[in-house]
């Protein structure tokens, strides 16, 4: 299943620039999208890791691309896009970046400093609206666990992607998951696997459930 074909992940955090030696960031450790580039190569997908700053590589058979920021990550997605048949985006991508990110570093001789910031490009639903009819575009969410599913499932229509992933907010940075998979055509799927007692899984065996029913979906419906 899936065999040769190409899959492009995106994982870990962005850090966008306040001033040369300070930034903005999130808790993301990147290591669901990685889990998921190993269960991938260990399906037999031709697999590109695009991977934020401060995360961990796999340690064997993926093609890792390093990026720190938003823009960093846009200018590899126009790049690497086109190419790929699937697109998995499990970075954590900042929705706001500093406007005017300063030269060198800002005095602490202020009392306040106000950083204005300006809403990021939506990098997936960018991908998603140019991608080709073979291509398939699999999101991730981040959602307040009260009305999870309504929430996943109209951010899954507005972004115009094939599935989305949503997990609940304390996910971000954790070991385990507790998150479902929405789909295009309306479905709710929680992953099969062993669970833990509270009910969440590792973040490995989620992947390998996620790439198993990518690699179904798409040799399914002849994407991919
Ligand atoms: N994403 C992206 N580009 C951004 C922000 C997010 O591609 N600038 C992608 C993430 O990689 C992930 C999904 O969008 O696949 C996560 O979206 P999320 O942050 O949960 O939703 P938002 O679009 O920020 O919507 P809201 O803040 O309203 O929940």
């Amino acid at each position: 299943m899936g065999k040769h074909r190409s899959i492009l992940i995106t994982a870990g955090p962005t850090h966008e620039a306040i001033d040369a030696v300070r930034y903005v960031a999130n808790r993301s450790s990147g290591r669901m999208g990685v889990a998921i580039a190993e269960a991938a190569r260990d399906a037999g997908w031709n697999v590109t890791l695009l991977l934020g700053p401060g995360c961990a590589p796999p340690r064997d058979g993926v093609t890792v691309r390093d990026f720190v920021s938003t823009a960093d990550l846009a200018k590899l997605l126009d790049r690497m896009f086109c190419d790929c048949d699937v697109l998995i985006m499990a970075a954590a991508v900042a929705d706001f970046r500093p406007a005017e990110p300063a030269k060198g570093k800002i005095p602490r001789s202020q009392e306040r400093l106000v950083v204005e910031m300006d809403r990021t490009p939506d990098l997936v639903a960018r991908c998603a609206s140019a991608k080709k009819p073979h291509q398939f575009v699999v999101g991730f969410a981040l959602e307040d666990p009260q009305d999870l599913q309504r929430r996943a499932h109209e951010k899954l229509r507005r972004k115009g992607l094939d599935a989305l992933v949503a997990n609940p907010l304390d996910t971000m940075g954790a070991e385990t998951v507790n998150g479902f998979l929405c789909t295009a055509d309306g479905q709710t799927l929680t992953p099969s696997g062993k669970k833990n007692k509270d009910g969440t899984l590792s973040k490995v065996a989620f992947a390998r459930w996620l790439i198993e029913w990518v690699g179904e979906r798409v040799s399914k419906t002849g994407k991919g």
